[in-house]
């Protein structure tokens, strides 16, 4: 019998709780123990790791559409690789990783994270090496190299497509515009695909440079004197400081465009899981049994072309943009942004929304 773990790590998401109702049913079929390790690798962090033994009572059929984490993903004091980090304990904090791990005695972990978690997972890989580690990639950013898609994604963008609905109706009202800051650090997917599924006339991301007098002069054009303008957290304006939405609010005011801001914030990682984000969930939990009764290792779960399959850490790894972490020294993540491929900018050029100077 097969001894394995769950574990989520760095922000929640929805259809996190699909992936480990499906993973736990799916291990207990196969007559497999299964735990769940608590606060992500804060659980682990402790003389006696925090984790609760899953049965068949464990996260309800019902609950499975909930977003957020069953297991949690930390806490303020929760310790992680970034707050060893901060504080120079990163090879003690590794060390007592790696005796929880043994002491659980895992034949396999199941990791679902992000791309800093699972870049982490390949840079640090002696820490799994007596075990079997498959990742399951989630993120409402979709800033992970190698899968079509993440876990939360979809949902991210039903929260933001909802809320924009809402806001439209008040826009139209009062004959102005809103400028909505979505999250996605620095790629522009969300934003992008949230922006195009609502209706925005502006979508502003990082990957592509913008012009603000462009801008201003897209939105004067306009034959409505209200909508909305959608950009990403991740974008600059040179010479301008705060936060996106505002730097864009103070020009478009400055050129007499009546609007405000609006921030949805963590509404954004909330709200019931898609049924697709539901599908993708079992999909990937599906795979990642299958990858542990295979006796792989170091793999992510991903994506391609409409199949679910396994691809090695590595492919991940060196397939993305690789840059140092922000808050682990030495560390570097494999990142993935909007490709220029990306058959949404060419309709967004073809109906006349503004993206920025794209050739
Ligand atoms: O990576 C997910 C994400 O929601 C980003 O889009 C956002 O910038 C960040 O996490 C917010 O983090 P926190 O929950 O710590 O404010």
């Amino acid at each position: 019998m097969k001894k394995i773990g769950i574990m989520t790590t760095g922000g929640d998401c929805s259809g996190l709780n699909t992936a480990i109702h499906r993973l736990n049913f799916g291990a207990m079929r196969r007559g497999w123990e299964i735990i769940g390790i608590l606060d992500g690798t804060d659980g682990l962090s402790h003389d006696t790791p925090k984790v609760i033994k899953f049965d068949s009572k464990t996260l309800p059929i019902e609950n499975v559409r909930l977003s957020g984490s069953f297991l949690c993903n930390g806490h303020a004091a929760a310790q992680n690789f970034e707050t060893a980090a901060k504080t120079g304990k990163f090879e003690e904090f590794n060390n007592k990783l790696k005796k929880s791990l043994d002491k659980l005695k895992l034949d396999a972990l199941i990791l679902i994270g992000g791309n800093g978690s699972l870049s982490l997972a390949y840079k640090n890989r002696d820490l799994y090496a007596d075990l079997s580690l498959i990742c399951i990639p989630k993120t409402i950013d979709m800033d992970i190299p190698m899968t079509d898609r993440t876990i939360g994604f979809e949902t991210a963008v039903q929260q933001l497509v909802s809320y924009c609905d809402q806001l439209m109706l008040t826009a139209r009202s009062h004959h102005r515009w809103f400028i909505v800051q979505t999250m996605g650090r620095e790629a522009g997917n969300l934003a992008l695909n949230a922006g195009m599924a609502m209706g925005a006339d502006a979508i502003l991301i990082p990957e592509i440079k913008f012009d603000i007098d462009e801008l201003v002069k897209h939105i004067k054009n306009q034959p409505r004197d209200y909508g909305i303008i959608m950009v990403s957290e991740g974008i600059s304006l040179r010479g301008h400081s705060g936060k996106p939405a505002d730097m864009i609010s103070r020009a478009l005011s400055a050129a007499g465009v009546i609007n405000r801001t609006a921030y949805p914030e963590h509404i954004q990682r909330a709200g019931d899981t898609t049924a697709t984000d539901r599908l993708l969930a079992l999909k990937m939990a599906d795979c990642a049994l299958d990858a542990i009764s295979n006796n792989e290792t170091f793999v992510m779960t991903a994506m391609i072309n409409g199949k679910c399959k396994t691809i090695s850490l590595e492919e991940f790894f060196n397939n993305g943009d690789i840059v140092c972490d922000p808050n682990i020294p030495n560390m570097e993540t494999s990142d993935a942004y909007v490709s220029p491929e990306d058959p949404l900018l060419k309709i967004a050029v073809n109906m006349g929304i503004y993206i920025g100077e794209v050739k």
